[in-house]
């Protein structure tokens, strides 16, 4: 089976069909997304708060999510497995962004890659998808300058929307092949949407964009505290907490394991 490619995601742009992206950052859930038919997974730098237990994404190295990206696109046939590129991986330059780019290539056999930034990103961009790794891009709320940003806060509200247009146009001149818009105004997000040819993928921006990305663990309920932006489809939380004290209180009271479980 072949997997997804970005002409695939063109192609569905052009023909009007909105497409979800899941984030994931093991075997497991990639392989049932897989199964589901998502036609991207993105190993987010969010592992930092969903998988490492840290606050936020900026403690995340590369080295963190190499074997992260590689147990995604191991465990998956169809889906393109797109990489995130951690806070400190890029930022000082194309020379950067191409190292590690060549890093999630070639030791976790990812096929494209994403960064976060309008035009302080522009050159590293440039320089990736001139040696042939296609880059995702990522406006409005980026969660590694939140600290800069004052906080997870809508972005591109009143006259910010007009840098967050002109930022994600040039963008697109400098060849995403796709643009996450995360936290900004529905109206803002639409607008967005129609006016670029690649396709916009919302987080908190509304249903007008092409497509929607969401954190797995927050669309399953495992998130203890999930964001408003997200919505449960599951309760995962609840059933594997049961599931857990079932089997203790088994262990517990010597009725696991029973004939079924047991050799002679
Ligand atoms: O790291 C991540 O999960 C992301 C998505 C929320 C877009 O960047």
């Amino acid at each position: 089976m072949s997997r997804v490619t970005i002409s695939d995601l063109a192609a569905m742009k052009k023909r009007g069909e909105k497409w979800a992206m899941l984030t994931s950052y093991e075997q497991m859930s990639a392989s049932i997304f897989d199964e589901a038919g998502i036609p991207v997974l993105l190993v987010g730098d969010s592992a930092g708060n969903n998988f490492f237990g840290e606050e936020n994404t900026i403690p995340v190295t590369v080295d963190d999510l190499i074997p992260l990206t590689r147990a995604v696109v191991n465990s998956t046939e169809r889906a393109m497995v797109v990489a995130d590129f951690p806070f400190g991986s890029y930022e000082s330059g194309p020379e950067a962004a191409l190292q590690t780019g060549i890093r999630f290539f070639k030791e976790a056999k990812a096929q494209a890659v994403k960064l976060e930034g309008g035009s302080r990103s522009i050159p590293q961009i440039r320089k990736l998808i001139e040696s042939g790794i296609p880059v995702m891009g990522h406006l409005g709320l980026t969660p590694q300058s939140v600290h800069a940003l004052g906080g997870f806060k809508v972005q591109g509200r009143g006259e910010d929307a007009a840098r967050i247009k002109s930022e994600a146009q040039a963008l697109q001149e400098a060849g995403v092949f796709a643009l996450v818009l995360e936290l900004v105004p529905t109206e803002l997000a639409a607008q967005i949407s129609k006016e670029l040819t690649i396709p916009v993928i919302g987080i908190g921006a509304g249903n007008g964009c092409d497509a929607q990305v969401l954190v797995w663990t927050d669309l399953m309920g495992l998130t203890a505290a999930p964001p408003k932006l997200a919505k449960a489809y599951r309760n995962l939380r609840a059933e594997m907490l049961a599931a857990t004290k079932e089997w203790a209180g088994d262990v517990a009271s010597g009725e696991f394991p029973g004939p079924e479980q047991s050799f002679n």
